[in-house]
Protein backbone atom coordinates (compact mmCIF):
# COMPACT_ATOMS: atom_id res chain seq x y z
CA UNK A 1 0.00 0.00 0.00
CA UNK A 2 1.17 3.52 -0.72
CA UNK A 3 1.80 5.06 2.31
CA UNK A 4 0.64 9.36 1.97
CA UNK A 5 2.20 12.09 3.43
CA UNK A 6 0.31 13.71 5.38
CA UNK A 7 0.61 17.55 5.70
CA UNK A 8 0.48 18.88 9.74
CA UNK A 9 -0.68 21.79 10.87
CA UNK A 10 2.36 24.76 11.20
CA UNK A 11 1.06 26.08 14.93
CA UNK A 12 -1.31 24.65 17.16
CA UNK A 13 -3.15 28.18 17.12
CA UNK A 14 -3.50 26.95 13.12
CA UNK A 15 -5.05 24.44 13.80
CA UNK A 16 -7.48 25.87 16.66
CA UNK A 17 -8.53 28.37 14.16
CA UNK A 18 -9.09 26.15 11.52
CA UNK A 19 -10.91 23.90 13.05
CA UNK A 20 -12.82 26.85 14.43
CA UNK A 21 -13.21 28.09 11.04
CA UNK A 22 -14.92 25.15 10.43
CA UNK A 23 -17.48 25.53 12.94
CA UNK A 24 -18.06 28.86 13.49
CA UNK A 25 -20.25 29.82 10.03
CA UNK A 26 -24.54 30.05 8.83
CA UNK A 27 -24.87 27.78 11.93
CA UNK A 28 -23.80 30.16 14.28
CA UNK A 29 -25.30 33.28 12.69
CA UNK A 30 -28.36 32.01 10.66
CA UNK A 31 -29.07 28.94 12.65
CA UNK A 32 -28.73 29.61 15.89
CA UNK A 33 -30.74 32.80 17.06
CA UNK A 34 -33.95 31.16 14.94
CA UNK A 35 -33.32 27.99 17.40
CA UNK A 36 -33.28 30.07 20.69
CA UNK A 37 -36.50 32.27 19.89
CA UNK A 38 -38.24 28.57 18.55
CA UNK A 39 -36.91 27.13 21.53
CA UNK A 40 -37.99 29.67 24.08
CA UNK A 41 -34.78 31.35 24.98
CA UNK A 42 -33.27 30.36 28.24
CA UNK A 43 -34.20 27.06 28.58
CA UNK A 44 -32.55 26.37 25.05
CA UNK A 45 -29.77 28.16 25.56
CA UNK A 46 -28.96 26.02 28.93
CA UNK A 47 -29.80 22.66 27.11
CA UNK A 48 -27.67 24.00 24.35
CA UNK A 49 -24.65 24.76 26.91
CA UNK A 50 -25.09 21.13 28.76
CA UNK A 51 -25.61 19.64 25.28
CA UNK A 52 -21.88 21.25 24.47
CA UNK A 53 -19.94 20.88 27.40
CA UNK A 54 -21.63 16.99 28.22
CA UNK A 55 -21.53 15.56 24.78
CA UNK A 56 -20.76 17.74 22.02
CA UNK A 57 -16.63 18.19 23.49
CA UNK A 58 -16.30 14.25 24.40
CA UNK A 59 -17.61 13.89 20.81
CA UNK A 60 -15.55 16.15 19.44
CA UNK A 61 -12.06 14.60 21.60
CA UNK A 62 -12.80 11.29 20.22
CA UNK A 63 -13.36 12.58 16.74
CA UNK A 64 -9.99 14.14 16.88
CA UNK A 65 -7.97 11.40 18.50
CA UNK A 66 -9.70 8.45 15.77
CA UNK A 67 -7.96 11.24 13.40
CA UNK A 68 -4.67 11.47 14.78
CA UNK A 69 -3.88 7.77 15.75
CA UNK A 70 -4.96 6.73 12.11
CA UNK A 71 -4.14 9.73 9.95
CA UNK A 72 -6.78 8.60 7.47
CA UNK A 73 -9.78 10.37 5.89
CA UNK A 74 -13.05 9.49 7.84
CA UNK A 75 -14.03 6.04 5.86
CA UNK A 76 -10.10 4.86 5.71
CA UNK A 77 -9.96 6.27 9.68
CA UNK A 78 -12.40 3.56 10.84
CA UNK A 79 -11.70 1.03 8.23
CA UNK A 80 -7.95 0.78 9.54
CA UNK A 81 -9.32 0.40 12.87
CA UNK A 82 -11.88 -2.08 12.19
CA UNK A 83 -13.06 -2.64 8.85
CA UNK A 84 -16.67 -3.37 9.88
CA UNK A 85 -16.98 0.33 10.87
CA UNK A 86 -16.34 1.63 7.54
CA UNK A 87 -19.88 2.42 7.29
CA UNK A 88 -20.05 4.95 9.71
CA UNK A 89 -17.81 7.50 7.97
CA UNK A 90 -19.80 6.72 4.75
CA UNK A 91 -22.58 7.82 7.14
CA UNK A 92 -20.76 10.98 7.27
CA UNK A 93 -20.35 11.68 3.53
CA UNK A 94 -23.88 11.40 3.01
CA UNK A 95 -25.00 13.89 5.79
CA UNK A 96 -22.38 15.96 4.63
CA UNK A 97 -23.51 16.14 0.92
CA UNK A 98 -26.76 16.92 2.12
CA UNK A 99 -25.74 19.46 4.39
CA UNK A 100 -23.31 20.94 1.86
CA UNK A 101 -26.37 20.95 -0.80
CA UNK A 102 -28.25 23.57 1.16
CA UNK A 103 -25.19 25.10 2.99
CA UNK A 104 -24.39 26.75 -1.04
CA UNK A 105 -28.16 27.73 -0.78
CA UNK A 106 -27.73 30.06 2.25
CA UNK A 107 -24.12 31.05 1.13
CA UNK A 108 -25.71 32.06 -1.74
CA UNK A 109 -27.90 34.63 0.13
CA UNK A 110 -25.34 35.97 1.68
CA UNK A 111 -23.63 36.86 -1.63
CA UNK A 112 -26.76 38.41 -2.59
CA UNK A 113 -26.49 40.65 0.43
CA UNK A 114 -22.91 41.16 -0.43
CA UNK A 115 -23.79 42.75 -3.48
CA UNK A 116 -27.03 44.55 -2.38
CA UNK A 117 -24.84 46.67 0.15
CA UNK A 118 -21.85 46.72 -2.83
CA UNK A 119 -25.09 48.89 -4.75
CA UNK A 120 -25.74 51.14 -2.73
CA UNK A 121 -27.68 49.00 0.33
CA UNK A 122 -31.46 49.84 -0.94
CA UNK A 123 -34.36 47.71 0.85
CA UNK A 124 -36.97 49.90 -0.29
CA UNK A 125 -39.51 51.36 2.54
CA UNK A 126 -41.96 50.63 4.48
CA UNK A 127 -42.58 49.44 7.86
CA UNK A 128 -41.27 45.79 7.77
CA UNK A 129 -39.22 46.39 4.60
CA UNK A 130 -36.11 43.99 6.10
CA UNK A 131 -38.42 40.68 6.16
CA UNK A 132 -40.39 41.52 3.02
CA UNK A 133 -37.22 42.35 0.90
CA UNK A 134 -35.83 39.00 2.44
CA UNK A 135 -39.01 36.59 1.83
CA UNK A 136 -39.19 38.25 -1.21
CA UNK A 137 -35.80 37.56 -2.44
CA UNK A 138 -35.42 33.48 -1.19
CA UNK A 139 -38.94 32.39 -2.33
CA UNK A 140 -37.74 33.75 -5.95
CA UNK A 141 -37.97 31.01 -8.12
CA UNK A 142 -34.69 31.79 -10.27
CA UNK A 143 -32.05 34.54 -8.09
CA UNK A 144 -31.28 32.29 -5.32
CA UNK A 145 -30.40 29.49 -7.82
CA UNK A 146 -27.93 31.60 -9.12
CA UNK A 147 -26.49 32.95 -6.27
CA UNK A 148 -26.55 29.72 -4.84
CA UNK A 149 -24.56 28.13 -7.78
CA UNK A 150 -21.54 30.84 -7.56
CA UNK A 151 -21.48 29.77 -4.00
CA UNK A 152 -20.23 26.45 -5.08
CA UNK A 153 -18.59 26.78 -7.64
CA UNK A 154 -16.47 29.38 -5.53
CA UNK A 155 -15.72 26.26 -2.83
CA UNK A 156 -15.40 24.19 -5.81
CA UNK A 157 -12.52 26.37 -7.00
CA UNK A 158 -10.63 26.54 -3.52
CA UNK A 159 -11.13 23.01 -2.89
CA UNK A 160 -9.83 22.17 -6.34
CA UNK A 161 -6.87 24.19 -5.50
CA UNK A 162 -6.07 22.36 -2.60
CA UNK A 163 -7.15 24.01 0.47
CA UNK A 164 -4.37 26.09 0.94
CA UNK A 165 -2.13 28.14 3.48
CA UNK A 166 -3.72 31.13 1.87
CA UNK A 167 -7.43 30.33 3.29
CA UNK A 168 -5.47 28.99 7.05
CA UNK A 169 -3.89 32.36 7.06
CA UNK A 170 -6.88 34.23 6.31
CA UNK A 171 -9.06 32.97 8.31
CA UNK A 172 -6.25 33.87 11.22
CA UNK A 173 -7.10 37.42 10.31
CA UNK A 174 -10.63 36.88 9.59
CA UNK A 175 -12.03 35.22 12.14
CA UNK A 176 -10.90 37.83 14.82
CA UNK A 177 -12.51 40.89 12.68
CA UNK A 178 -15.69 38.72 12.43
CA UNK A 179 -15.56 38.09 16.28
CA UNK A 180 -15.33 41.90 17.26
CA UNK A 181 -17.70 43.28 14.67
CA UNK A 182 -20.10 40.65 16.17
CA UNK A 183 -19.20 42.26 19.54
CA UNK A 184 -19.60 46.03 18.37
CA UNK A 185 -23.14 44.73 16.63
CA UNK A 186 -24.39 43.11 20.08
CA UNK A 187 -24.12 46.51 22.13
CA UNK A 188 -25.70 48.68 19.47
CA UNK A 189 -28.29 45.87 19.45
CA UNK A 190 -28.54 45.74 23.33
CA UNK A 191 -28.69 49.14 23.70
CA UNK A 192 -31.77 50.16 21.49
CA UNK A 193 -34.24 51.67 23.25
CA UNK A 194 -37.08 48.47 24.22
CA UNK A 195 -33.87 45.65 23.67
CA UNK A 196 -34.35 44.76 27.26
CA UNK A 197 -37.77 42.63 25.97
CA UNK A 198 -35.37 40.63 23.73
CA UNK A 199 -32.42 39.92 26.60
CA UNK A 200 -35.30 38.75 28.99
CA UNK A 201 -36.70 36.58 26.67
CA UNK A 202 -33.03 35.13 26.06
CA UNK A 203 -32.58 34.57 29.54
CA UNK A 204 -35.63 33.98 31.58
CA UNK A 205 -35.96 30.09 31.76
CA UNK A 206 -39.23 29.15 31.73
CA UNK A 207 -39.36 25.14 33.03
CA UNK A 208 -42.38 24.09 30.55
CA UNK A 209 -40.19 25.04 27.42
CA UNK A 210 -37.64 22.09 28.80
CA UNK A 211 -39.42 19.69 26.67
CA UNK A 212 -38.42 16.86 24.55
CA UNK A 213 -38.44 19.27 21.50
CA UNK A 214 -36.04 21.70 22.93
CA UNK A 215 -33.82 19.07 24.02
CA UNK A 216 -33.66 17.72 20.00
CA UNK A 217 -33.30 21.06 18.67
CA UNK A 218 -30.22 22.20 20.93
CA UNK A 219 -28.52 18.41 20.16
CA UNK A 220 -28.73 18.68 16.46
CA UNK A 221 -28.41 22.15 16.40
CA UNK A 222 -24.78 21.88 18.44
CA UNK A 223 -23.56 18.89 16.58
CA UNK A 224 -23.78 20.74 13.55
CA UNK A 225 -22.53 24.07 14.73
CA UNK A 226 -19.44 22.29 16.54
CA UNK A 227 -18.90 20.29 12.81
CA UNK A 228 -19.09 16.98 14.91
CA UNK A 229 -20.60 13.33 14.18
CA UNK A 230 -19.93 13.97 10.25
CA UNK A 231 -16.04 12.59 10.33
CA UNK A 232 -14.70 16.46 9.81
CA UNK A 233 -12.69 16.55 12.78
CA UNK A 234 -11.26 13.06 11.94
CA UNK A 235 -9.81 14.71 8.99
CA UNK A 236 -8.63 17.94 10.38
CA UNK A 237 -7.29 15.40 13.87
CA UNK A 238 -5.43 13.66 11.42
CA UNK A 239 -2.77 16.89 10.41
CA UNK A 240 -2.56 17.51 13.96
CA UNK A 241 0.82 16.81 15.07
CA UNK A 242 1.31 14.38 18.35
CA UNK A 243 2.74 16.53 21.00
CA UNK A 244 -0.20 19.22 20.57
CA UNK A 245 -2.99 18.96 23.44
CA UNK A 246 -5.61 17.66 21.78
CA UNK A 247 -8.35 18.39 25.36
CA UNK A 248 -7.42 21.88 25.02
CA UNK A 249 -7.72 22.55 21.54
CA UNK A 250 -11.10 20.76 21.55
CA UNK A 251 -11.96 22.86 24.56
CA UNK A 252 -11.06 25.85 22.72
CA UNK A 253 -12.93 25.01 19.49
CA UNK A 254 -16.07 24.46 21.89
CA UNK A 255 -15.64 27.82 23.72
CA UNK A 256 -15.20 29.60 20.47
CA UNK A 257 -17.63 28.49 18.74
CA UNK A 258 -20.39 28.91 21.37
CA UNK A 259 -19.40 32.52 22.40
CA UNK A 260 -20.08 33.23 18.48
CA UNK A 261 -23.20 31.56 18.70
CA UNK A 262 -23.94 33.66 21.56
CA UNK A 263 -22.60 36.60 20.43
CA UNK A 264 -24.97 36.10 17.74
CA UNK A 265 -28.31 35.54 19.53
CA UNK A 266 -27.29 38.45 21.29
CA UNK A 267 -26.87 40.76 17.79
CA UNK A 268 -30.10 39.68 16.49
CA UNK A 269 -32.63 38.76 18.95
CA UNK A 270 -33.11 42.49 20.54
CA UNK A 271 -33.49 43.59 17.27
CA UNK A 272 -36.39 41.33 16.74
CA UNK A 273 -38.34 42.39 19.65
CA UNK A 274 -37.81 45.87 19.06
CA UNK A 275 -39.16 45.48 15.41
CA UNK A 276 -41.34 43.09 15.58
CA UNK A 277 -42.39 41.96 19.22
CA UNK A 278 -42.57 38.72 20.05
CA UNK A 279 -44.72 37.37 17.47
CA UNK A 280 -41.48 38.40 15.56
CA UNK A 281 -40.15 34.66 16.93
CA UNK A 282 -42.39 33.11 14.98
CA UNK A 283 -40.74 33.95 11.66
CA UNK A 284 -37.89 31.50 12.29
CA UNK A 285 -34.57 31.28 10.70
CA UNK A 286 -32.82 33.97 8.68
CA UNK A 287 -33.25 36.35 11.73
CA UNK A 288 -29.70 37.19 10.43
CA UNK A 289 -30.99 38.79 6.78
CA UNK A 290 -33.77 40.50 8.65
CA UNK A 291 -32.63 41.68 11.55
CA UNK A 292 -29.62 42.70 11.34
CA UNK A 293 -29.83 45.25 7.88
CA UNK A 294 -32.55 47.05 10.45
CA UNK A 295 -29.50 47.57 12.96
CA UNK A 296 -27.30 49.10 10.38
CA UNK A 297 -29.90 51.04 8.64
CA UNK A 298 -29.91 52.96 12.19
CA UNK A 299 -26.81 54.70 12.59
CA UNK A 300 -24.28 56.74 9.91
CA UNK A 301 -21.82 54.47 7.86
CA UNK A 302 -24.03 51.51 8.57
CA UNK A 303 -24.02 50.55 5.37
CA UNK A 304 -20.51 50.22 5.86
CA UNK A 305 -20.86 48.01 8.51
CA UNK A 306 -23.52 45.81 6.25
CA UNK A 307 -21.30 45.28 3.64
CA UNK A 308 -18.29 44.54 6.59
CA UNK A 309 -20.56 42.40 8.04
CA UNK A 310 -21.80 40.40 5.58
CA UNK A 311 -18.37 39.86 3.29
CA UNK A 312 -16.66 38.14 6.93
CA UNK A 313 -20.21 36.07 6.85
CA UNK A 314 -19.32 35.08 3.51
CA UNK A 315 -15.71 34.14 4.71
CA UNK A 316 -17.31 32.10 7.83
CA UNK A 317 -19.40 30.17 5.41
CA UNK A 318 -16.84 29.52 3.11
CA UNK A 319 -14.63 28.17 5.51
CA UNK A 320 -17.02 25.60 6.77
CA UNK A 321 -18.20 24.99 3.30
CA UNK A 322 -14.41 24.25 2.17
CA UNK A 323 -14.02 21.73 5.22
CA UNK A 324 -17.62 19.71 3.95
CA UNK A 325 -16.72 19.66 0.51
CA UNK A 326 -13.00 18.92 1.06
CA UNK A 327 -13.58 15.96 3.80
CA UNK A 328 -15.84 14.22 0.31
CA UNK A 329 -13.13 14.78 -2.09
CA UNK A 330 -10.49 13.79 0.22
CA UNK A 331 -12.78 10.22 0.25
CA UNK A 332 -13.04 9.88 -3.67
CA UNK A 333 -9.48 11.10 -4.80
CA UNK A 334 -8.00 8.84 -1.55
CA UNK A 335 -10.77 5.68 -2.23
CA UNK A 336 -11.09 6.12 -5.77
CA UNK A 337 -7.49 7.72 -7.07
CA UNK A 338 -9.48 10.84 -9.05
CA UNK A 339 -8.52 14.03 -9.23
CA UNK A 340 -9.51 16.57 -7.25
CA UNK A 341 -11.63 18.85 -10.15
CA UNK A 342 -13.10 15.40 -11.47
CA UNK A 343 -14.05 14.75 -7.30
CA UNK A 344 -15.88 18.33 -7.01
CA UNK A 345 -17.72 18.44 -10.73
CA UNK A 346 -19.05 14.53 -9.65
CA UNK A 347 -20.18 15.52 -6.54
CA UNK A 348 -21.41 19.32 -7.79
CA UNK A 349 -23.58 18.30 -10.03
CA UNK A 350 -25.51 16.45 -8.08
CA UNK A 351 -25.04 18.45 -5.07
CA UNK A 352 -26.91 21.68 -7.57
CA UNK A 353 -29.54 19.83 -8.24
CA UNK A 354 -30.09 18.96 -4.35
CA UNK A 355 -29.74 22.62 -4.05
CA UNK A 356 -32.34 23.53 -6.80
CA UNK A 357 -35.16 21.59 -4.55
CA UNK A 358 -33.94 23.47 -1.40
CA UNK A 359 -34.10 26.97 -3.06
CA UNK A 360 -37.31 26.29 -5.26
CA UNK A 361 -39.44 24.54 -2.54
CA UNK A 362 -38.98 27.93 -0.43
CA UNK A 363 -40.96 29.46 -3.46
CA UNK A 364 -44.24 27.66 -1.83
CA UNK A 365 -44.57 30.13 0.30
CA UNK A 366 -45.07 32.71 -2.69
CA UNK A 367 -47.97 29.61 -4.07
CA UNK A 368 -45.68 28.66 -6.57
CA UNK A 369 -46.32 25.47 -6.83
CA UNK A 370 -43.67 23.37 -7.85
CA UNK A 371 -44.61 19.44 -7.59
CA UNK A 372 -41.34 17.40 -8.05
CA UNK A 373 -39.55 19.82 -4.97
CA UNK A 374 -42.61 19.28 -2.87
CA UNK A 375 -42.70 16.37 -0.37
CA UNK A 376 -45.81 17.87 1.12
CA UNK A 377 -48.13 14.97 0.68
CA UNK A 378 -45.21 11.98 1.37
CA UNK A 379 -43.96 13.88 4.44
CA UNK A 380 -46.15 15.43 6.71
CA UNK A 381 -46.87 18.75 4.89
CA UNK A 382 -43.55 20.11 4.58
CA UNK A 383 -41.56 20.76 1.91
CA UNK A 384 -37.93 20.09 0.99
CA UNK A 385 -36.10 22.54 2.56
CA UNK A 386 -37.04 21.33 5.88
CA UNK A 387 -36.98 17.94 5.27
CA UNK A 388 -33.52 18.55 4.21
CA UNK A 389 -32.60 20.37 7.72
CA UNK A 390 -34.43 17.76 9.89
CA UNK A 391 -33.06 14.94 8.05
CA UNK A 392 -29.47 15.88 8.65
CA UNK A 393 -29.66 18.06 12.05
CA UNK A 394 -32.20 15.57 13.53
CA UNK A 395 -31.33 12.32 12.02
CA UNK A 396 -28.72 12.06 10.23
CA UNK A 397 -25.87 13.94 12.66
CA UNK A 398 -27.45 12.37 15.34
CA UNK A 399 -27.04 8.54 14.12
CA UNK A 400 -23.08 9.87 12.74
CA UNK A 401 -22.31 10.61 16.11
CA UNK A 402 -23.73 7.85 18.21
CA UNK A 403 -21.35 5.65 16.30
CA UNK A 404 -18.46 7.43 17.44
CA UNK A 405 -19.29 7.28 20.51
CA UNK A 406 -20.04 2.98 20.06
CA UNK A 407 -16.94 2.94 18.00
CA UNK A 408 -14.60 5.15 20.11
CA UNK A 409 -16.32 3.16 23.32
CA UNK A 410 -16.89 -0.28 22.69
CA UNK A 411 -14.56 -1.25 19.87
CA UNK A 412 -11.35 0.38 19.34
CA UNK A 413 -11.84 1.05 23.55
CA UNK A 414 -11.83 4.22 25.30
CA UNK A 415 -8.36 2.97 26.64
CA UNK A 416 -6.60 3.48 23.31
CA UNK A 417 -8.08 6.87 22.26
CA UNK A 418 -6.82 8.28 25.85
CA UNK A 419 -3.59 6.72 24.86
CA UNK A 420 -3.81 9.06 22.02
CA UNK A 421 -5.20 11.58 23.50
CA UNK A 422 -2.54 11.44 26.49
CA UNK A 423 0.18 11.18 23.83
CA UNK A 424 1.15 7.58 25.53
CA UNK A 425 1.10 9.45 28.80
CA UNK A 426 3.32 12.72 28.16
CA UNK A 427 0.32 15.07 28.39
CA UNK A 428 -1.79 13.87 31.15
CA UNK A 429 -5.81 14.04 30.94
CA UNK A 430 -7.00 14.44 34.29
CA UNK A 431 -10.77 13.87 33.45
CA UNK A 432 -10.00 10.50 31.67
CA UNK A 433 -12.25 8.12 33.64
CA UNK A 434 -15.06 10.93 33.49
CA UNK A 435 -14.55 10.86 29.71
CA UNK A 436 -14.60 7.45 29.05
CA UNK A 437 -18.04 7.34 31.44
CA UNK A 438 -19.54 9.69 28.57
CA UNK A 439 -18.30 8.43 26.05
CA UNK A 440 -19.01 4.88 26.87
CA UNK A 441 -22.24 5.47 28.40
CA UNK A 442 -24.02 8.78 29.21
CA UNK A 443 -23.78 10.25 25.17
CA UNK A 444 -24.50 7.30 23.80
CA UNK A 445 -27.87 6.86 25.80
CA UNK A 446 -28.62 10.44 25.91
CA UNK A 447 -28.49 10.40 22.03
CA UNK A 448 -30.63 7.21 21.51
CA UNK A 449 -33.36 8.80 23.71
CA UNK A 450 -33.57 12.07 21.39
CA UNK A 451 -33.22 9.77 17.95
CA UNK A 452 -36.59 7.67 19.95
CA UNK A 453 -38.09 10.90 20.93
CA UNK A 454 -37.32 12.48 17.38
CA UNK A 455 -38.51 9.03 15.40
CA UNK A 456 -41.11 8.49 17.89
CA UNK A 457 -42.57 11.87 16.42
CA UNK A 458 -41.77 11.07 12.75
CA UNK A 459 -39.30 13.96 12.96
CA UNK A 460 -36.70 12.64 11.44
CA UNK A 461 -37.64 12.30 7.89
CA UNK A 462 -40.43 15.39 8.13
N1 LIG B 1 -20.36 23.98 11.70
C1 LIG B 1 -20.71 24.72 10.53
C2 LIG B 1 -21.62 25.87 10.90
O1 LIG B 1 -21.98 26.03 12.05
C3 LIG B 1 -21.36 23.89 9.49
C4 LIG B 1 -20.73 22.60 9.20
C5 LIG B 1 -21.49 21.47 9.24
C6 LIG B 1 -19.39 22.51 8.90
C7 LIG B 1 -20.93 20.25 8.99
C8 LIG B 1 -18.82 21.30 8.68
C9 LIG B 1 -19.60 20.17 8.73
O2 LIG B 1 -22.01 26.63 10.06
Amino acid sequence: MVQQKRSQWASNLGFILAAAGSAVGLGNIWKFPGKVGAGGGGAFLLCYVVIVALIGFPIMLAELSVGRRTQKNMVGAFRSLNPKWAFAGKIGLVTLFVIMSYYSVVGGWVLKYIWVYLTGGDFGTGATVYQDYFTDFITDPGEPLLWGLVFLVMTIFVVVKGVSKGIEKVSKVLMPCLFLLLVGICIRAVTLPGASEGLKFMFTVKMEDFNGDTWVMALGQAFFSLSVGMGILVTYGSYVPKEENLVKSAAWICVLDTGVAFLAALAIIPVVFVTLGADGLGMGGGFAFMALPEVFAGFAGGKIFGLVFFLLLFLAALTSAISILESCVAFLTEEFHMSRLKASILLAVPMSLLSAGYSLSQSEARGINLPWFDFTNGFQMLPMNAVMEKFTDNLMIPVGALCFCLFVGWSWKTTQAVREIENDGAKPFPLRGLWSVMMKYIAPVVIILILFFTIGKGEGLS
